[in-house]
C-alpha cells in the first residue's frame, strides 16, 4: 500500500523524541483513527532550531512527521507555517488516498507548536 519512499522513513525516523527546552509543542488528534501526534521545537531569533516529534499513529503518520520535521529544521517561523501536507506528501513521493489524514496531521501540529510559541512570546 506505502511506497518505499514512506517505508524507508518509517523504518528509519529521523527527529523522533522531544526536544530538550522546547519553546514550541503541539499536539493533535484524528478523531476518526486516534492517532495522536506531537511535535516540540526549539525556536530562537524567529529561528527553528530543532524539532522533534512522538507520533502514536500508522506508518504514514510517522513517516508525515518525520519529514516534516525534518523539512522546518532550519526555516523561519513565517516559512514553516507555509508547510502544508501536500508538501509532506510531494517529499514522500506520494499517500494512499486513505492516508491523506495522515499528513494534515503534521501540518496542524506544527501550526498547532508555532502557535504555542506566538502565545508564549506575547505573554
Ligand atoms: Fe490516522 Fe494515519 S491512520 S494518522
Amino acid at each position: 500500500m506505502y511506497n518505499e519512499k514512506v517505508m524507508e522513513v518509517f523504518k528509519n525516523p529521523q527527529h523522533m523524541g522531544e526536544v530538550e527546552n522546547y519553546n514550541a509543542i503541539g499536539t493533535v488528534g484524528n478523531e476518526t483513527c486516534g492517532d495522536i501526534m506531537q511535535i516540540t521545537m526549539r525556536i530562537e531569533d524567529g529561528i527553528i532550531v530543532d524539532a522533534k516529534f512522538k507520533t502514536f499513529g500508522c506508518a504514514a503518520a510517522v513517516a508525515s512527521s518525520s519529514t516534516a520535521t525534518g523539512m522546518i529544521i532550519g526555516k523561519t517561523v513565517e516559512e514553516a507555517l507555509k508547510l502544508t501536507n501536500k508538501d509532506v506528501i510531494t517529499e514522500l513521493e506520494g499517500l494512499p488516498p486513505q492516508k491523506i489524514h495522515c499528513s494534515v496531521l503534521a501540518e496542524d501540529a506544527i501550526r498547532m507548536a508555532i502557535d504555542d510559541y506566538q502565545k508564549r512570546q506575547a505573554q
